[in-house]
């Protein structure tokens, strides 16, 4: 299977383990990505069977529209059940590297709402320690090079995303060569610097269940 096919392969999957769940007044947490994308497809043929969705981006909640999908804004939401993403990196304790798609403030705000994070990812995506893909992180503009001062302290070699503003018109720094020998630590430290509106390490608030798409079908995978 094409790596097109295997993303395609966990967005139904994905679409398949929450359905059972939904009632009429449910609401979905959705995230971002080409995976994610394959995920708001195959949930647009059971719209009739929930309420709505929360959107982690402007391209997804058009996405859900031009399905027909009630996009609602979070501040009007109690609580949602599920989220469902993609990520750039996730490893075995399902901690990630995400923000490939710039969103990652926003998917991080969702996942924190949501009871259960739902990552959908393809067999390329699994690694053994994140740091490989780059670390994005969210940066105030005017902050920017002080930023990325701090993050070189840090032992990375941050890039500006020239050209990319994100949702909430902020700057996006992707970080190399970061040693990253505690997700938790490093994501708190980076959140620490001023200027940081949140950095791309999801391992406080890791997925709940990873939906891996491999040559041998899709396997379910919980943190060990
Ligand atoms: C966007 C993200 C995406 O989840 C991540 O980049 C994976 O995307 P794709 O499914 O297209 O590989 O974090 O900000």
């Amino acid at each position: 299977m094409t790596q097109d096919e295997l993303k395609r392969a966990v967005g139904e999957a994905a679409a398949a383990y929450i359905l059972p769940h939904l009632e009429e007044d449910s609401i979905i947490g959705v995230g971002t990505g080409s995976t994610a994308n394959c995920f708001i497809d195959a949930l647009a043929s059971h719209k009739h069977l929930f309420d709505g969705a929360v959107a982690s981006s402007e391209a997804s909640a058009t996405r859900l529209k031009e399905h027909g999908i009630p996009v609602y804004n979070l501040n009007s939401v109690g609580s949602l059940d599920f989220y469902i993403d993609g990520a750039d990196e996730i490893n075995e304790r399902l901690e990630m590297i995400k923000g490939g798609g710039a969103a990652l403030t926003r998917e991080k705000i969702v996942a924190a709402v949501a009871k259960e994070f739902i990552c959908v990812a393809d067999e390329s995506k699994l690694v053994t320690s994140l740091g490989t893909f780059p670390l994005p992180v969210e940066v105030i503009p005017m902050s920017r090079s002080y930023v990325a001062r701090e993050l070189v302290k840090l032992g990375g070699d941050p890039v500006w995303r020239e050209g990319v503003m994100t949702d909430n018109g902020n700057h996006i720094l992707d970080v190399h060569n970061m040693k990253i020998a505690s997700p938790m630590e490093m994501e708190t430290r980076i959140n620490q610097i001023t200027g940081v509106v949140t950095n791309g390490l999801f391992a406080l608030r890791p997925a709940n269940i990873l939906l891996l798409g491999t040559q041998d079908g899709v396997k379910t995978v919980k943190a060990d």
